[in-house]
């Protein structure tokens, strides 16, 4: 999990937010303090504790407690059930041509060759040279030699921006970057490396010629990502949390 595939379960992944300095903790404590300090927040707050003692028994609140509590929520947010998933299961009308046709230009151009499979990835490190993000002060090598893991594209439409850094606003914006068939980030080389040459970053084997779709190849791909949404999910935002903290977020009601 993670652009860099730094994690291997919900339980490790659940505590890097609280960690990162671009997602939760900012720059009002370090990186090992970041964890107490949250529990230690919840602790002071009657409601969770509460409600923590009601899931786990009595007893401090402890870093474990949150780990599994927000693991088995994001349990819960399954997508399966997308106009794709109602196609393959037999309902032909759950697709419209248009989709269909993106479907099989999907993977006649080559996009299958590393978002395969149910979850359409491959799970594995990939350079393409997406440009770098103009607000980081270094460049970011994620995974190492600027390869990042292959997202899967379950409800993509719902997510932009795109890419590992979000410099590619719409669906449409990722298209054409494909289509270019080129690094736009310069630490990463478009040419082919020598056998064997492990150290230089290059974009990666899988990447090169997809760079040879119509307009209208485009537009498919771009419909059939969109029957890739399941709408039935769990999106509630609730109306307010136990901190009393502003509840915020970018999912449409
Ligand atoms: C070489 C393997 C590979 C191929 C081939 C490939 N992708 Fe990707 N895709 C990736 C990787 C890796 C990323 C993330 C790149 C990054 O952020 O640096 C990505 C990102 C994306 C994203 C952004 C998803 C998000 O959540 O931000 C979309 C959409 C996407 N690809 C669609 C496609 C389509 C459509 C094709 C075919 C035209 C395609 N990909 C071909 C590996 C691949």
């Amino acid at each position: 999990m993670f652009w860099d595939n730094r994690v291997r379960s919900l339980e490790a992944q659940v505590l890097e937010p609280l960690k990162a300095l671009e997602e939760m903790r900012g720059m009002a404590y370090a990186e090992d303090a970041a964890v107490d300090r949250v529990v230690a927040r919840l602790q002071a707050i009657p409601e969770y504790v509460s409600l923590f003692a009601a899931a786990f028994g009595s007893g401090p609140i402890v870093a474990d407690h949150l780990v599994s509590a927000i693991a088995e929520f994001e349990r819960s947010l399954v997508a399966m059930n997308s106009p794709f998933d109602r196609f393959r299961a037999g309902d032909t009308e759950a697709l419209s041509e248009q989709q269909r046709r993106g479907m099989e230009t999907f993977d006649d151009v080559g996009c299958d060759r590393c978002h395969e499979g149910v979850m359409f990835s491959d799970f594995d490190l990939r350079a393409e040279g997406v440009a770098e993000h103009p607000l980081l002060t270094e460049p970011d090598t994620g995974g190492g030699r600027f390869r990042f893991r292959t997202p899967s594209l379950r409800n993509v439409a719902l997510t932009a921006p795109y890419m590992h850094n979000g410099v590619l606003e719409t669906l449409e914006d990722v298209l054409r970057f494909y289509n270019t068939g080129r690094s736009e980030n310069p630490n990463v080389s478009n040419e082919r490396g020598r056998r064997g040459d492990r150290t230089t970053p290059r974009v990666d084997g899988r990447f090169r010629g997809i760079d040879e779709m119509s307009e209208g190849d485009m537009q498919d791909i771009v419909a059939f990502m969109e029957a890739l949404t399941d709408e039935e999910f769990d999106r509630a935002i609730p109306a307010r949390v136990p901190s009393g903290l502003p509840v915020c977020g970018r999912i449409e009601r």
